[in-house]
Formats: structure tokens, sequence, C-alpha cells
């Protein structure tokens, strides 16, 4: 997730742009870049780092005159954060300038095709890529620049937010969107471009959101012209009259970061597949496990290593990998692997799970299994992180920044990853039917919208989190795939509304932790109706016996439990290894709603980083 930012009108471009920039950070913050023109030249400025820095590097580098530019701040997908990977990229010819947020699957093969014909590219991204095929387009065609772009646009597989401009025709900004954001600030005789209206609501309120598959042709002193991509229909603009202010504008309208990440999960599951999950072909591609296969197929063992909420999805994924690959798992703390010298050969493969990419116990815990020999591989949120850099292989989670300290969408989107990962193991190793594989892909793909279902319960929660906000323990119980959202459940509750709660495997309950149920425990069970179900019920049964209550994370028409239970929140039917992705929502809503109810800071909760960096 990326800030896009463009201007052309009577201002000067430069302080508009880097304002904009700064109030878009919170959407990517690893590079940053700005191209203005100033009547005769584009004067470009980009550099790794944050708007800050960007500010330093161009008021001592370019000119900063100009009533037209592009800025954009970056959160890396392709190529790592450095100076020649930050935007707004140039095309070969100088002429063009763009700026994207969003990924561009094909653009290997594109990239291919302009190489052949004399194109170079100075960077590693597919946005480099993009801008060389529009001009590629243009002098072909014959076409302007707006053309030249759904010409292209109709080439390409992926998700953009695109805004590009011309030196030879420097009274317009072409702008176009497919899966990322994209609003038209709308002025007396100028026009804003950016990801969201925070970079012009001072400006005016008048803004245009474009919908997927539109572009627009931003000219000065013309009306704005909507076009759809495909079959260039008119479109016409819905001109929106904004009544949001500047903060709720960067949480997108929702009271805390964490709701807005939590709503985020349909997109962030999506993007992290994109360009990796093909289920019409069969294909699941990850360039991280293609080029190393043997290391996974052979391996005596996968050691997963990871701290707190990524440590759950690890625990999650044992499940996953035991079941659908058929390689034994051994999940551990890092702080306590790092630390009991553990038995580590060069047969074993190590993933390393971190959402920051910056957890010391993390990425000491990858060293010492390096300096053992063993292979290691990262699932991480942010490009060219410490833990990215320091192992051998990875895949991104492509969740985009994660600004609430309390995890959600890098927990469903490492699962996401660590469940294609599985996925492409047992293929390979021929653990299951072609169809069963593509039974699996098809309803992986699936899980966007069954999670927005899922998500509709919120009003629910919110009532149930009122009838417990004031309870002082809680228990969580899950069996199989989900004991470990039960201790994700857990851990999400203890640190946003500091209720001690505990998560447990539902069968453990006789074993200790019945003792502690009386009609002052809420004990959430997630008894979907996958994976010893009965018992389940039963493990409901003994709670109720006792006088606790419960509320049930149960599959949409459930009957049984839903007699049993106190409250009862559905989530739709699903592959048993998949409903973590399923059973998690409602369980982030409640500890949400409980922490807002007692007055807790949600998004900074206290004694909490964001990324524990030290021991
Ligand atoms: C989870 O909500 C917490 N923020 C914390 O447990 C976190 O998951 C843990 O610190 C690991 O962080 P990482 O994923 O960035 O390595």
């Amino acid at each position: 997730m990326c800030g896009i930012v463009g201007y052309i009108g009577h201002r000067d471009a430069y302080p508009i742009i880097v304002k904009g920039l700064q109030r878009l950070e919170y959407r990517g913050y690893d590079s940053a870049g700005i191209a203005l023109y100033d009547g005769t030249s584009i004067n470009l400025s980009k550099t790794k780092g944050k708007v800050e820095d960007l500010k330093n590097k161009a008021e001592k580098g370019i000119s900063l005159t100009g009533n037209l530019g592009v800025g954009h701040t970056r959160w890396a997908t392709h190529g790592v954060p450095n100076d020649v990977n930050s935007h707004p990229h140039y095309s070969n010819s100088g002429d063009l300038v763009i700026i994207h947020n969003g990924i561009i699957e094909n653009y290997e093969s594109i990239k291919k095709e302009l190489t052949k014909r004399g194109y170079t590219f100075k960077s590693d991204t597919d946005t480099e890529v993009l801008v060389n095929l529009i001009e590629e387009v243009k002098k072909t065609e014959e076409v302007k620049l707006g053309q030249a772009v759904q010409i292209a646009l109709n080439q390409v597989v992926g998700a953009y937010a695109i805004a590009v401009f011309d030196k030879q025709k420097p009274d317009e900004i072409v702008v176009a969107k497919l899966g990322s954001p994209l609003a038209i600030g709308i002025g007396e005789n100028e026009f804003f471009i950016a990801s969201d209206a925070s970079p012009f609501i001072e400006f005016t309120n008048n803004a245009v959101y474009l919908e997927d598959q539109e572009m627009a042709i931003v000219r000065l002193g013309k009306e704005i012209k909507l076009r759809k991509i495909k079959d260039d229909a008119i479109a016409y603009p819905k001109i929106l009259e904004l009544q949001l202010n500047l903060e709720q504008i960067e949480k997108g309208g929702y009271d805390h970061f964490m709701l807005k990440e939590i709503y985020e999960q349909p997109h962030a599951i999506l993007d992290t597949y994109r360009g990796r999950l093909l289920a019409d072909q069969g294909i699941i591609r990850m360039a991280g496990i293609d080029q190393h296969l043997e290391k996974f197929v052979n391996a005596n063992r996968i050691i997963i290593v990871a701290c707190g909420t990524s440590w759950h999805a690890g625990l999650v994924a044992e499940y996953i990998f035991e079941d659908l690959a058929r390689i034994p798992v051994e999940v551990e703390y890092a702080s306590e692997f790092r630390y009991r010298n553990p038995v580590i050969t060069d047969k074993d493969v190590l993933i390393a799970i971190s959402q920051s990419g910056e957890t010391a116990d993390t990425l000491a815990a990858i060293k010492l299994a390096k300096e053992k020999g063993a292979f290691v591989f990262g699932v991480c949120n942010v490009v060219g992180s410490s833990i990215a850099r320091e192992t051998d292989a990875g895949a991104y989670t492509h969740a985009g920044p994660e600004i609430g300290v309390a995890s959600t969408k890098a927990f469903t989107t490492q699962i996401t990853i660590l469940t294609l990962m599985a996925l492409k193991l047992g293929k390979e190793k021929g653990e299951f039917s072609e169809s069963k594989f593509h039974e699996y892909l098809a309803e992986l793909e699936n899980i966007p919208a069954k999670v927005q279902i899922a998500l509709e319960s919120n009003p629910l929660i919110e009532i149930i989190a009122d009838v417990y906000k004031d309870s002082s323990n809680c228990l969580y119980l899950g069996r199989g795939y989900n004991f470990p959202v039960a201790l994700e459940g857990a851990l999400k509750l203890k640190e946003i509304s500091y209720i001690h709660a505990e998560g447990y495997p539902a069968a453990e309950m006789k074993h200790g932790p019945i003792a502690l149920i009386d009609e002052q425990m809420p004990v959430i069970v997630i008894a979907t109706n996958k994976g010893h179900y009965e018992k389940v019920v039963s493990n409901i049964q003994e709670i109720k016996s006792r006088k606790g209550m419960i509320i049930a994370v149960v599959t949409e028409g459930d009957e049984q439990v839903t007699e049993l239970a106190d409250h009862v929140v559905e989530i739709p039917e699903t592959i048993e290894s998949l409903t973590p992705l399923l059973t998690t929502i409602p369980l982030q809503l409640l500890s949400y709603h409980i922490a807002v109810m007692r007055n807790c800071n949600v998004d900074q909760p206290r004694n909490l980083a964001k990324s524990v960096t030290v021991e």
C-alpha cells in the first residue's frame, strides 16, 4: 500500500505534494519521491527513507518551481526500498513520469518484450515497466497519453492507482484505478490527485473517487471526463462533498487504525495471494519456494520461529503443513529457541514469521539456525526489513502497513502465505489428488468474500462486548486448527483491553482450567462444524453445567451449539484448514469493542510497541 499525490493548477505544486505525502505516510514509508514540471523540464528527486528525507534531498537538489507535479511514498512490494526503486519513474525518453500504488503481476513478461524493443530499466520495479509500456504504445500507435494509458492498462494484470504526465503536454495528468484507491480533489481551476482526501481536504472538499477500471484525463479548465478502461465507455463522475476531517481520513473513516486494519483483511488476503494463486491454471507460483524446492521436499523437518501473533500463525502452519504437505513441523518461541542450544542440522528448514521483520528474538533465532546450516525462509510484511534481508529466501505478505500495535491483518495474511506454501509443497510431494488441490485453490479464492461476510457480525459482536466488557478473566477454547486461534483471540483481548485471558485446547478443560469456570467467567469457544465438532459440544456442555457463560463462534446454520451457547456468532462454512482465516475475525472485533468500551488506547496499548527490536 503506497501513497500517491498529484497536483495541477495555479499554485506551486511542491508544498502541496510534500505535505500531502506526509499525510499519506501511514500508507507506506520506506521511500519517497517527487517530480515537478517547471515549464521546460521535469525535476525529479527521490530517496530511500521518509518524506522528511525527501524534503531534505529535494530542497538541496532540484528546482522546486512548477504548478504540475506528482509525488509518492512507498510501501515496497517489488524491489527493495532504495533510491532507484523509489517512485516517480521516468520512461526511457524522459518525457513521461509515473507514480503507482499497486502490483502489476505480469510485469516480467512485459519487461522482456520491452527489453527486446530496446528499452532499458534502472529499477527492479513493476512501475518502471508500466511507464515504458505506456511510452511504447504512445509511440507505436501514435496516440495521445490518455489513449496510450488505456491501451497499456488493457495489457496488464494486477492492481493499480496511477498518475502519469507527459512533459510534451503539461496541461493534463492521466489517472487510472483498479484495486487501489484514487481520489480527485476538484478546486477552482486546480485538481488534486491522491490515495485519499487527506492531501487536499484543506483546499477543497469536492472529490471524485474513481471506481475500479476507471480512468480520467485531468485537464486544467476542463470538466473531469471519466472513461471505462476496458471499453472506453463514458463514466459520469459522482462529485462528493466530503464531511471528513483529516484524522478520520487517515483512518479511512474508522475510529482506530486497528478497526480499519480488521476491515482491510479481505483486500489484504487478496493482495497477498494475488499473482501467486492462479486457481484457473491450477498453479501456486512462489519464486522463493520454486528456487529452493528440494530444500523443503527433502527437509527432515520445518522449524517455525516467531513471537506473539506471528507465533500463533506458526502454530496454524504446523497443522496445515503436517496435514497437507506431510512435513514434520516444530513451532518455537524465537526467544526460547535462540537460547536453548537446539539441535539443528542442514537438513532442517527454518521458517521465520514476522510482520515487522525487525523482532530481535526472531532475528537472533534466524542467525543461530544459519550458523548451524539450516535453510532459512522468511514470511515478512516489510520489504527490505532486517529479517527479510537475513533469510535465504522468503515471501512477503502484502498486508500494507499495519499501524495498530495489535496485529490483525498480518495474522491472516501470514496464514494465507503459509497455506499457499503447504499446498504447493503437498502438491509437489503428491500428497493429495489434483481435484483436491483444485478444491483448495478455489476455496482459497473465496476467502476474501467470506471474511467480508464474517465482518458483518460486527454489530452483534459490539452488543456481546457490552455484556462482558467488565469481566476480569476470559477463557478461549478451540480444537485442532482453531486451537491457535483461541490463543490469538486471548492475546488480542489481553493486549488491548488489559483483561486477563487465556487460550486453551478445548480438550484441556478437564486438566485444570475447568476449575476456573463459574458465572463470572465468559468462555469463548470456537465450535465450527469441522474437526471434532461433537467433542467441542461436550466441552460446552461441561462448561454449561458449571454455570459458565458461552460465547460460541459457529458455522452458519449451526443448531446444536446455538441451543447451548449464551451468544453465537456465525461464520461462513469453509474447508477445515482455512477456518482460522474466518474464526479469528469475530475474536478481533470482540477484543476491539471491549477495549473501546473500557476506554483503552486501542492503537497504542500501554507497555507495548509495534515492533520489539530489543530483547
Ligand atoms: C500482536 O498483536 C503483538 N503486536 C505482538 O505479539 C507481535 O505479534 C509480536 O511482537 C511479533 O511481532 P512481529 O510479527 O513483527 O515479529
